[in-house]
């Protein structure tokens, strides 16, 4: 099972990422419990009793519970109540009113944006809540050990392929981009084991694309998902962090856009995070006091794990097409901006492409007046250039 995302990641002296997430499990209606082996049913006993303990710590309770289409259960849990609160240095306090984002070349997209399942029927959560993706037993299963459920994999293992833009050496204060959504097909797969879940943190065990955030203190050592462990606060009540995203962008067909914003308010040295209009939440200074700097690089484009390291990946990039297609057939990113030292938003100077395997996911920028600073990116991953 292999995983696509494009992502958007400020790298500051930690990492801040803000990610769509594709995820391919064909094996999705398999129960793991099935077929693991457990010493005793004692082991198992105390491996669901472990799990419950867990489940009961991680999700808040709820003022309200939303059934999601696609199978997700949503909590509106009150937002002091939210796990950031959990930590003893926010511990009583209330979230942050969303401060006003530096004005300048910003523009959202005019395209209808994606929106999420869970909130397609006209559900909400009401005022005073956020709305939360419960946690299952079956995701912490899949997570194989609880303890490092929400982690993320070190950096700088094999399975990764990146196709992106960066600017490095810099003072940035925020970034922006809008990007098409897709839902790339990823490998199947006849060997399951939640070792490899675990390798691949594919807790969601589904294929749909879902919108999620991920940060690290620590270069990847320690980090989290969404609202995992304290240290994003939520403000919005429309958007559930790792939740499912609908429409996508078909080929040839509709496009759907949606624009990121990662930027930080000066006064308290908080980032923000923006989805399209909306102010999602924050990063607080108080809990990372590496985010009181400026972020150094900054990379947009798209990542794919590939378990198999010894061979190409047929999991795709983005849509799974080479930068060369355009228009309606290639995934982008476009209307790129970052906060420089004066505080204002401005295309990025020496944008540089990169890509791990070209012949495999590639990249390839540009510049227009329609879509500002812009670039192509992804592919299909295994084909006769790329064996
Ligand atoms: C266990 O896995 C095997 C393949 O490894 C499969 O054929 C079998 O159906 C599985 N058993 C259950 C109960 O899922
Ligand atoms: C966006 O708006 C501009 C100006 O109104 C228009 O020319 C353009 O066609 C629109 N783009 C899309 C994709 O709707
Ligand atoms: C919820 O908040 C919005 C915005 O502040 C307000 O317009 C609306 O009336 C509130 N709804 C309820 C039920 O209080």
């Amino acid at each position: 099972m292999d995983l696509s995302s494009p992502i958007i990641c400020l790298l500051l002296h930690s990492l801040v990422f803000v990610s769509l997430f594709y995820c391919n499990n064909s094996l999705e209606t398999r129960n793991p419990l099935v077929n693991q082996t457990f010493q005793s049913e004692d082991e198992l006993l105390k491996l669901k009793e472990t799990i419950a303990i867990r489940l009961k710590k991680l999700n808040k309770p709820a003022v309200k519970t939303i059934q999601s289409p696609d199978g997700d259960i949503i909590d509106c849990v009150l937002t002091h109540q939210q796990p950031a609160f959990d930590h003893p240095l926010l511990k009583g306090q209330k979230p942050m009113d969303p401060p006003e984002m530096p004005k300048g070349n910003n523009r959202i997209n005019n395209f209808s944006e994606s929106i999420q399942l869970w909130s397609l029927s006209g559900e909400s959560c009401p005022n005073g809540t956020i709305p939360i993706r419960r946690i299952t037993e079956q995701d912490l299963l899949r997570a194989n050990s609880d303890s490092r459920f929400g982690k993320k994999l070190p950096v700088g293992s094999n399975d990764r392929q990146y196709a992106l833009q960066f600017v490095e050496d810099g003072e940035f204060y925020g970034a922006q981009a809008t990007m098409n959504v897709w839902n790339p097909q990823g490998e199947s797969k006849s060997v399951f084991s939640l070792a490899q879940m675990w390798v691949h943190p594919n807790f969601y065990g589904d294929r749909r694309t879902r919108f999620f955030i991920y940060w690290t203190a620590d270069a990847y050592q320690h980090g989290c998902y969404n609202l995992k462990c304290p240290g994003f606060v939520q403000t919005n009540k429309a958007i559930a962090l790792g939740a499912a995203i609908s429409p996508v962008s078909t080929y040839n067909g509709n496009q759907f856009e949606i624009s990121l914003f990662v930027w930080k308010d000066v006064k308290t040295g908080n980032w923000w995070l923006r989805y399209g209009d909306k102010d999602l939440g924050y990063w607080p200074s108080s809990l990372f006091t590496n985010l009181k700097n400026a972020a150094a690089r900054v990379h947009w484009g798209g990542e794919i794990f590939n378990e198999q390291y010894e061979q190409a990946s047929s999991t795709q990039m983005g849509s799974g097409h080479f930068p060369e297609e355009g228009y309606k057939k290639a995934s982008y990113f476009n209307h790129i901006y970052v906060i420089d030292s004066k505080r204002v938003w401005v295309q990025p100077p020496k944008l540089k492409n990169y890509a791990d395997s070209p012949n495999c996911y590639n990249v390839k920028g540009g510049v227009d007046s329609s879509w500002g600073t812009y670039f192509y990116y992804g592919g299909p991953g295994k084909n006769k250039n790329c064996p």
